[in-house]
């Protein structure tokens, strides 16, 4: 038997699940009243979270959705830096440098010890930083030659991310598209030079696309552009949107020219949170030289006895992505990236390869460079878009979408491979597209399961 005083503390005592908040409805837009006890808090969000989809079932996104522990643990312990104060935080400013140097390096830059880079919140804002300093050294130039500053154009392929279209609007810069064609889903290198005049601040070029995973020809828009100097004196730099890429084609294809080795490559970012293995919140952007981040861009902080430049659109962020990114390089070295991206290409390729079996799909292109794969409806004869859905029943999420101008009624769907998805999930998802395919076109039979032997069963089951 209880005695009163032990009846008494019990009775006070109510399991996070029966407390009254549980019974309660929660207000959705303004804060409450009063508060509730952090473990009932906690749990209302934890399980309200649970309608999100499963991030390791998640092939839509590029962006890591799993880190080591001790990354993790990393994480936890710079959550609380906040980035931008080198002063009270300059080893995490320190180690930032460390981090711009390594890719300077990766992507081949000049050789020395003081390359110009910076961190951002992921690519979109390197990529407007970059595009930036190349807008800001061409009015220059023309002012200096005492030329129109008006109408800065920038020539890129229908290929690219949204981020560039964003830079153009908010920025001010007419957007020069190169068209898409059927069966050519990246840039063509003629129509890019007819785009091209001594309005153009940059071309843009992309390693790994959004839509297709595909590779820019970069090599050749550079030799393009080089003669273009020689024959017309307008010297055009490129800046390389290698978001998905610059963790992957250095790894797997070291003799790829695509980086800084080729002249006119000025700039280039990469997202630390795609390929580069860390969780969102983090992108690069890397320079050749100085000399392409005009000086009054940059800000100077003054910390351990050194200058050092930032050039960020964004103020206050966490520091644990960084780190964490740092924590990557050195856990990893190049050659645990590339093993990484070699054990994500085969799987890509082995997705590839079953998905290439079914006779209702076709990829929209055979030479993947890097672990995604498109395929699209043969004759439109199955809706991508049924796909995607029926495989959501089974918390895949597999994204379907149609591809930019001139090849809009190519309806895709797009398989990202990561570093957490293996041969088996890969089996798994094949083994569902199958049968998501089978049900759409009215093959497949769903019933319950009966006591029959199973030779004695026609129909297949869902
Ligand atoms: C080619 C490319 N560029 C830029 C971006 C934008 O990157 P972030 O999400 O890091 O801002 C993406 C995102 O998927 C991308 O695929």
């Amino acid at each position: 038997m209880l005695s009163r005083k032990r009846r008494k503390r019990g009775a006070k005592v109510s399991a996070t699940y029966a407390n009254r908040a549980f019974s309660e409805p929660i207000p959705k837009y303004e804060i409450p009243n009063n508060g509730i006890g952090p473990d009932v808090a906690y749990q209302l969000i934890h399980d309200e979270m649970n309608l999100d989809g499963n991030p390791f079932l998640n092939l839509a996104s590029f962006v890591t959705t799993w880190m080591e522990p001790q990354a993790e643990k990393l994480i936890m312990e710079t959550i609380n830096k906040n980035l931008v104060d080198q002063e009270e935080y300059p080893q995490t400013g320190v180690i930032q440098e460390r981090v711009v140097n390594m890719l300077a390096k990766l992507f081949n830059a000049p050789e020395k010890n003081d390359y110009v880079g910076t961190s951002t919140i992921g690519s979109s804002e390197a990529i407007m930083l970059g595009l930036l300093a190349h807008k800001w050294s061409w009015r220059k130039r023309r002012e200096k030659e005492g030329k129109d500053t008006t109408k800065p154009n920038l020539v890129v392929g229908a290929d690219v991310h949204v981020v560039w279209e964003k830079f153009a609007k908010y920025f001010d810069v007419e957007l020069r598209l190169v068209p898409m064609e059927h069966g050519r889903y990246t840039m063509d290198v003629e129509m890019t030079k007819e785009l091209i005049d001594e309005n153009t601040i940059c071309v843009g070029a992309v390693l790994g696309t959004t839509f297709t995973g595909q590779i820019d020809p970069i090599k050749e828009i550079n030799e393009m552009l080089v003669d273009l100097k020689s024959a017309k004196g307008l010297d055009i730099p490129i800046h390389v949107d290698a978001a998905s890429g610059g963790f992957i084609v250095p790894f797997l294809y070291p003799n790829m020219e695509w980086d800084f080795r080729l002249n006119q490559v000025k700039s280039i970012n990469v997202s630390g949170h795609k390929y580069g293995l860390v969780y969102p919140g983090v992108g690069w952007l890397i320079f050749k030289d100085k000399e392409f981040l005009p000086e009054d861009l940059i800000f100077y902080v003054n910390y351990l006895g050194s200058e050092e430049a930032t050039y960020t659109l964004n103020f206050s962020r966490n520091s644990a992505m960084v780190i964490a990114q740092y924590y990557n390089m050195l856990r990893l070295g190049k050659s645990g990236y590339k093993a990484i991206m070699k054990t994500c290409m085969e799987n890509a390729k082995y997705v590839a390869k079953e998905i290439r079996k079914m006779s209702v799909f076709k990829l929209t292109h055979e030479d993947l460079k890097l672990p995604v794969v498109t395929f699209y409806s043969i004759d439109n004869e199955i809706s991508v878009y049924e796909v995607s859905r029926k495989l959501r029943e089974r918390d895949w999420i597999v994204p379907a979408y149609n591809l930019p101008k001139n090849a809009e009624d190519m309806h895709i769907l797009r398989v990202v491979v990561k570093e957490n998805f293996s041969r088996d999930m890969a089996d798994m998802l094949i083994g569902d597209l199958k049968r998501a395919v089978d049900t759409i076109k009215g093959e497949c039979i769903v019933r319950a399961p009966q006591k029959k032997k199973s030779s004695q069963i026609h129909n297949k089951i869902c």
